[in-house]
């Protein structure tokens, strides 16, 4: 399965931060945005990624993480010149995806949860289908949300509805099937101006390929697309790692856990962080192991 991060979009919610830096590169306590979904797609075991972002900030994501290479790992670059919608992610990653299944994740996304490797594991070798994840939210107009039946099967995904009756929104997390590709290229742009995600899954929905995972109370799916999300998730990270003395989303650890990585290149890694809180972890990571479980 290949994965696709889109980190487009200008962040006009996050202005004047994102003036002339791209959201994807601001920090959430102590590690940029787009580590947290780069770290969730490398648990899912994808190893091949492609990052799609606008012409001004490809060059500066790119300096940030090279072809991933360190991280054992294949990372490329394609521009998304205007915001026209999530799934032309799957049009501008046509040669990238080639005949494979997709998993696509949005840039600004946070997933974090006791079981979320267990399900990425899960999906991450998808042959058929596409999968979405929902997740209980308290305002569902800012989002796509899944329509349930009683037992709580999809019947329609409905794009920020003014009224629903469901609370189960449509997260930026998307596994697909290689049909994703010819149904993106058959879209046309909505009333916002874009292709939209939500059709896509509503082709498979109507197609009885569907499958939802609803993702429970043990979950925390944060956005960063404001100053108050970032905030939110910069204390919640902040919180869990002082109090284990873990770190979420280290792209370093999770590589040398998967075995992306040897220990000696995890080592070099790790002096390079120098003298950093990151740096000191990455040495005791390689010195000590972690337990987590
Ligand atoms: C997009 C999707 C929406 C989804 C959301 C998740 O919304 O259109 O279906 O629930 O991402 O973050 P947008 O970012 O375009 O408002």
């Amino acid at each position: 399965m290949k994965g696709i991060i889109l980190a487009g979009g200008l962040g006009t919610r996050l202005y004047p931060l994102t003036h002339s830096i791209s959201k994807q590169l601001l920090p959430v306590y102590d590690k940029p945005v787009i580590y947290y979904p780069l770290s969730t797609l490398m648990l899912a075991g994808i190893r091949d990624i492609l990052v799609i972002s606008t012409p001004r900030d490809l060059p500066m994501i790119e300096s940030l993480l090279g072809d991933g290479g360190r991280f054992g790992l294949r990372i490329s670059y394609r521009k998304q010149d205007a915001p026209r919608g999530i799934s032309e992610a799957f049009i501008i990653g046509e040669d990238f995806i080639g005949g494979d299944s997709v998993c696509l994740i949005l840039g600004d996304n946070f997933f974090y949860g006791h079981d979320l490797t267990g399900l990425l594991k899960r999906h991450g070798d998808l042959k058929k289908g596409a999968v979405v994840c929902a997740y209980h939210v308290n305002d569902p107009s800012q989002y796509g949300i899944v329509e349930v039946d009683a037992r709580r099967r999809p019947v329609r995904i409905v794009e920020k509805p003014k009224a629903t009756k469901s609370s189960w929104a449509v997260t930026g997390l998307y596994f697909y099937d290689n049909k994703v590709v010819g149904i993106a290229k058959s879209l046309k742009p909505s009333a916002r101006g874009e292709l939209e995600i939500t059709e896509v899954n509503n082709r498979y929905l109507t197609a009885g390929e569907l499958s939802v995972e609803y993702l429970g109370r043990g979950f925390s799916w944060l956005d960063t697309g404001s100053p108050e999300a970032l905030i939110t998730a910069a204390q919640f990270v902040q919180t869990i790692e002082k109090r284990q003395g873990l770190k979420i989303a280290c792209i370093e650890e999770i590589a040398f856990k998967m075995d992306y990585i040897n220990e000696g290149q995890f080592g070099q890694l790790a002096e390079k962080y120098g003298n950093s809180d990151y740096g000191r972890y990455l040495r005791h990571v390689l010195e000590y192991g972690t337990e987590d479980v």
